[in-house]
């Protein structure tokens, strides 16, 4: 079920504009708020709905929290070092609100959803104002009116679930867009904390995800990145009219000259009807993030993953045969509860057969409330940093000989910033996502461009020809 943004936050945005107007008459500067964000893409698309909203309360957004008189922390609680990082941020503002007791301090995301953690906030971080979860966004205006009202601190749990539609957008870029299709997961990996704080899945109407697609294009968005934490079970909540190969089909079709890419895919269900979309309509990217997790059948199962080594690699089979250059990444986890070597080795040739262009490789981390996080065999860390190392040195070596294969190509990149390797280069994003070092004098950032590919290394491609 999807909402419209309620009365009271209409109220509530206008009243702090008012108040905020009044502030920069009488202090001669425009009150300012600040956004943190950690974790994935699902946050940085939240926290761009957050900023929307501060600039619709009359706030500037400011990229830095000096000085400012708002600060809301976008937190993740992926793995235990997302959460103790979001800590320490948290930890080093005391000092910003003891200059200032104005200040309002927002804390919100995946960790706040975790009650254990909105405690520890309430307890020992007595500067922070409002805890709120993730299904709250749309109450952010009314939290902070009340508390410039001089309401107590306020706690607030996950409760509705629903969709909200309309909440204003202040996106971070000015050519690529990300849009979410779906929230929540039901997937209950049994590592992972994401269906604990992020709830069920919820998707949004074919039609709101089309005009904010078809909006976005009109105002010159290049890159449009659809997002969910399994995008293959879009519409399934919503009686199945719309799943998501349908969905991607008819975005392809909005008129403009733009890319459509899409994370993630579950490899449980990739669909041949999602396969035969990408490779019949140019406008979706080719590239496909499919996380295989673990190579054992054994740890899989134990994972709650419901597909084995098998399956995967028959998937990575069917997508390069519909399409020979596109670009396969895949997130890892080494270390899982239980993992023998013969279990990591059998996950390294299983990234040695994908021939993975990319992967992210991550430590397991126990994670209170799943299942994995109760299990007596836990890996030791020494172990678990090696095996980290193996699986990085394997990939490194494939990914340097995916990239090599691409030199001597010309490949459309689209221009999405300066290089830090200086020199006036520019960088660049394939169709494959792959990072481009673009030395050239006739491109321009937020445009596509023909680029000719004339070196590679293990994590970049490089294009020097004047
Ligand atoms: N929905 C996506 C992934 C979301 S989380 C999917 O299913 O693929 C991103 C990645 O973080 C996961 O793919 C997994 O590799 C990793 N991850 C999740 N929980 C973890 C944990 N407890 N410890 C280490 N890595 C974890
Ligand atoms: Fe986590 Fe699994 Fe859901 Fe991905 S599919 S968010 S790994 S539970
Ligand atoms: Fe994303 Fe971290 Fe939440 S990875 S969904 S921000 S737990």
């Amino acid at each position: 079920m999807s909402n419209c943004i309620s009365t009271p936050y209409f109220a509530a945005v206008n009243s702090i504009k008012e108040y905020n107007i009044k502030q920069t008459e009488n202090c001669g500067k425009q009150p300012a708020a600040f956004v943190l964000t950690l974790g994935c893409q699902q946050n940085e698309a939240d926290s761009e709905k957050i900023k929307g909203m501060a600039e619709d309360m009359g706030y500037v957004v400011s990229d830095s929290p000096d000085g400012v008189d708002l600060i809301v922390v976008n937190t993740c609680a992926i793995r235990e070092h997302a959460e103790q990082r979001a800590l320490s941020l948290i930890g080093q503002y005391k000092h910003l609100k003891a200059n200032n007791p104005d200040l309002i301090i927002a804390i919100c995301g995946c960790m706040t959803s975790r009650p254990e953690r909105a405690d520890l906030l309430r307890q020992s971080y007595p500067y922070v104002d409002i805890v709120f979860g993730t299904t709250a966004l749309d109450r952010l205006p009314e939290y902070i009116l009340n508390r410039m009202k001089g309401s107590k601190r306020i706690f607030t749990a996950n409760e509705d679930f629903s969709v909200v539609e309309g909440l204003p957008i202040k996106r971070e870029s000015s050519f690529k867009a990300w849009v979410s299709v779906m929230y929540g997961c039901n997937n209950f990996c049994s590592y992972c904390i994401v269906p604990y704080v992020r709830g069920r899945e919820r998707s949004r109407t074919p039609k709101d995800i089309a005009e904010e697609v078809k909006n976005a294009v009109m105002n010159g968005y290049k890159e449009i990145t659809l997002l969910g934490q399994n995008v293959n079970s879009y519409g399934s909540d919503t009686g199945g009219e719309c799943d998501f190969p349908s969905l991607l089909e008819s975005l392809a079709k909005i008129e403009g000259d733009f890319t459509l890419r899409f994370m993630t895919s579950h490899p449980k269900d990739v669909s041949d009807r999602l396969i035969a979309v990408m490779s019949e309509n140019e406008k979706v990217a080719k590239h496909f993030h499919l996380p295989l997790q673990s190579g054992s059948d054994k740890v899989l199962k134990e994972m709650n993953r419901k597909y084995d080594s098998k399956k995967y690699l028959s998937t990575v089979e069917k997508l390069r045969a519909a399409m020979p250059d596109i670009a396969i990444t895949s997130d890892i986890i080494v270390g899982f509860p239980g993992e023998s070597e013969d279990d990591f080795e059998k996950t390294l040739d299983v990234v040695a057969k994908a021939e993975f262009d990319m992967i992210y490789p991550f430590i397991y981390s126990p994670r209170e409330g799943t299942p994995a996080a109760k299990r007596e065999d836990m890996i030791p860390d020494n172990i678990k940093s090696e095996r980290f190392d193996r699986l990085i040195d394997l990939q490194n070596e494939l990914s340097r000989k995916k990239n090599e294969a691409w030199v001597g190509r010309t490949l459309r990149v689209l221009v999405d910033g300066m290089s830090k390797k200086g020199n006036g280069l520019y960088t660049g994003r394939t169709d494959g996502g792959k990072l481009v070092h673009i030395n050239s004098e006739k491109i321009k950032i937020g445009e596509f461009a023909e680029i000719k590919i004339t070196g590679a290394d293990t994590y970049a491609l490089y294009s020097d020809e004047r």
